[in-house]
């Protein structure tokens, strides 16, 4: 069965989420846009939450974000303890968040990366496979960070 890629942008990175998602569509996946769908101002944690949701359902296996500055809603996203979410800039950052550390979701900031740059993220993230092998035991320490308080 083909996966499934879900998106979600406020509204910095609707734009983005706009131009990319046929990017997803090319590579054979299926996706799964939760919005936003327009410029109107929105708040980044709820898309990361309405993400997060997805992947915990199993609606989808992985994801893409976008906000202004990709900051915002990476740190909202990473709250949860089953996302991995890796804020990348470029091809290297996208393929060693995937080599490394098994990244599930993509963070693209929408008013920082170029079209382009960004669809080689997206292109890499998509298709580079998890390195294992030493890596394993790290990431799965991640999934065991106690919450403070
Ligand atoms: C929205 O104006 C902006 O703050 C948001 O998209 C993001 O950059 C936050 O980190």
């Amino acid at each position: 069965m083909s996966e499934t890629i879900v998106a979600a942008a406020d509204h910095g990175g609707y734009d983005l989420k706009i131009a990319l998602l046929p990017v997803i569509a090319h590579l054979g996946l299926a996706v799964l846009d939760l919005g936003t769908h327009s410029h109107d101002s929105v708040d980044y944690p709820d898309y990361a939450e309405a993400l997060a949701a997805a992947l915990a359902d199993g609606r989808a296996q992985r994801g893409l974000l976008i906000c202004g500055s990709g900051i915002g809603i990476s740190i909202a996203a990473n709250r949860h303890k089953f996302v991995r979410a890796a804020l990348c800039h470029d091809g290297l950052t996208a393929r060693l968040a995937r080599q490394h550390n098994d990244a599930n979701v993509l963070v693209l900031g929408g008013r920082i990366i170029g079209i382009e740059t960004a669809k080689e993220c997206l292109t890499t993230f998509l298709t580079t496979p998890f390195d294992s092998g030493r890596h394993a035991g790290r990431v799965d320490k991640l999934g065991r960070v106690a919450t403070p308080g």
